[in-house]
């Protein structure tokens, strides 16, 4: 590792393409030779991915300064634990993603920083628990299976990304607003896709905290559509509390119930609100990312794709996976394990740091904006063997994978609560939809991964289906 890069400034960087090499999946193309703010700003606007430098692939940290700002860019595990676990103190997120998601989610557990973090964190701890995420399966199950239908119903091609999108939201629609008979789910599920819309269109840089000098009215952040949804999420609450001796609990009654232990204190009913429109938000796409890359990385490598087939063939035998199959279901675990690593959902997280300090030997200073560039790390040359190539054996068997090289779900006490709820969807999913069906790429219709508040395929995950 080179332990003393370069301080560069962000201008004037020249492209590599690393998109066409046969055998290995689409890679966003990095940057390699200095750009100036301007240039910057319209590469922003058409992929974050493009603005990472590709020498963070290479270094354990690059910085710079854009439109006045210092920026840092860490690649490096141990600096990695530094700011997300041993100093959280004085790393907390980056007050331009609060100012995105804040209209949406207020100050929930995403958002919070401190004493209201912790709280509602220890709060919020029991419904994230093995035990009731277990409980949560049949939902999962049962999207798996209606995802089954519509697929069958279509036309023999299907789109991966939507599919699965509308997968995730039945899942969380169905663990978080169950049987409200009042509830609308087509209208929420719009609402919350046009929040994200709107909320991407003005995060290109906001994610990277890199350009606080470009002026944004507060209601770019407030399609009319969400205080529709605030509402809708109240009267659930509102319903439910009135209910609180139902006998059948699920997942809301048991947020509902959460307590700190420490302090004893309960959510309002507006933060119970805020917490459940997070869950949605922080949740839904996310998982629906995880399984539309691993769709497409099954159908861009056939062995893997078979070898994942007769696992959950010999595993599920015709049935629908349900979570006492998932320990049985190693090999589709790695392969989304990684797709998370090729393409992370969350693929730049970002810090404002708070107080003076020293990373990888460079001097942080108060204010600075401080980038975990995930989608370089996971394919850095240090840490990685083929770091481009497609080859989920790395994480099965034995093999050890370094803590802090590998970061969807980030780590530390931040570290994502809903991993596990993630990780069981969406073998879930996966494992039901290739024991019953052949995906095949299309001729150029291969998604490209694109930034946009997350990392998504652009164009969409076309694959030609067949039934088994
Ligand atoms: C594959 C799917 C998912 C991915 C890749 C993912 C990724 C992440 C990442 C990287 C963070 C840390 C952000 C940071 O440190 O800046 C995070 C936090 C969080 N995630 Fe997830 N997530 C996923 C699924 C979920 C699900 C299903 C839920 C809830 C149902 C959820 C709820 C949350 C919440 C509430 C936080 C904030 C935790 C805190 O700050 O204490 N996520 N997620």
């Amino acid at each position: 590792m080179v332990a003393n890069a370069k301080w560069l400034t962000m201008e004037n960087h020249l492209q590599t393409d690393g998109t066409s090499t046969p055998g290995i999946p689409p890679a966003a193309r990095l940057v390699t030779e200095v750009w100036g703010p301007f240039r910057t700003l319209l590469a922003a606007r058409r992929n974050l991915l493009e603005i990472i430098p590709e020498a963070v692939t290479r270094r354990p940290i690059i910085s710079g300064r854009t439109g006045g700002v210092r920026w840092h860019m860490v690649a490096e595990p141990e600096a990695l634990r530094h700011i997300l676990r041993d100093r959280l103190d004085i790393y907390p997120k980056s007050e331009v993603i609060k100012n995105i998601l804040e209209p949406a989610i207020g100050q929930s557990l995403f958002i919070a920083d401190g004493d209201h973090w912790r709280w509602q964190r220890r709060a919020a701890a029991p419904v994230f628990r093995r035990r009731s995420v277990d409980g949560l399966a049949p939902i999962m199950s049962a999207a798996a299976d209606t995802a089954c239908c519509r697929i069958l119903a279509g036309s023999g091609r299907a789109e991966l990304h939507g599919e699965m999108v509308q997968t995730t939201f039945d899942v969380i629609g169905g663990v978080l607003l169950a049987g409200e008979r009042k509830l609308d789910k087509e209208f929420v599920h719009g609402a919350i896709e046009a929040f994200l819309a709107s909320a991407a269109r003005v995060s290109v840089l906001d994610i990277a905290g890199l350009a606080t000098w470009i002026p944004r009215p507060r209601q770019f952040f407030r399609p009319r559509s969400l205080k529709v949804l605030r509402r809708i999420a109240d009267d659930v609450i509102a319903d439910r509390l009135k209910q609180r001796d139902r006998p059948d609990r699920d997942f809301l009654d048991t947020l509902l119930d959460g307590m700190d232990p420490e302090s004893g204190r309960r959510m309002t009913p507006g933060e119970l609100r805020d917490n459940l429109l997070a869950f949605i938000v922080a949740g839904h796409e996310t998982t629906a990312l995880a399984l539309a890359w691993s769709f497409f990385l099954c159908a861009f490598d056939v062995q893997v794709q078979k070898r994942l087939r007769a696992e959950a063939a010999a595993v599920l035998g015709g049935r629908t996976a349900g979570a006492e199959d998932v320990p049985n279901l190693p090999y589709t675990r790695s392969v989304i394990e990684e797709a998370l690593r090729l393409y992370p959902p969350a693929a730049i997280l970002s810090r404002t740091a708070c107080a003076h300090d020293q990373i990888c030997g460079r001097e942080i200073r108060a204010g600075d904006t401080v980038i975990l560039p995930i989608y370089a790390l996971h394919r850095h040359r240090d840490l990685w063997d083929s770091p481009d190539s497609f080859d989920p054996g790395r994480f099965s068997g034995d093999t050890v994978i370094e803590r802090y090289a590998y970061l969807p779900f980030g780590d530390g006490p931040r570290v994502c609560i809903g991993a596990s709820f993630a990780m069981l969807e969406a073998v879930i999913v996966l494992a039901t939809l290739m024991s019953r069906f052949r995906f095949r790429r299309i001729r150029g219709l291969d998604p490209k991964p694109v930034m946009v508040l997350t990392l998504r395929p652009s164009g969409g995950v076309h694959l030609a289906v067949e039934r088994i």
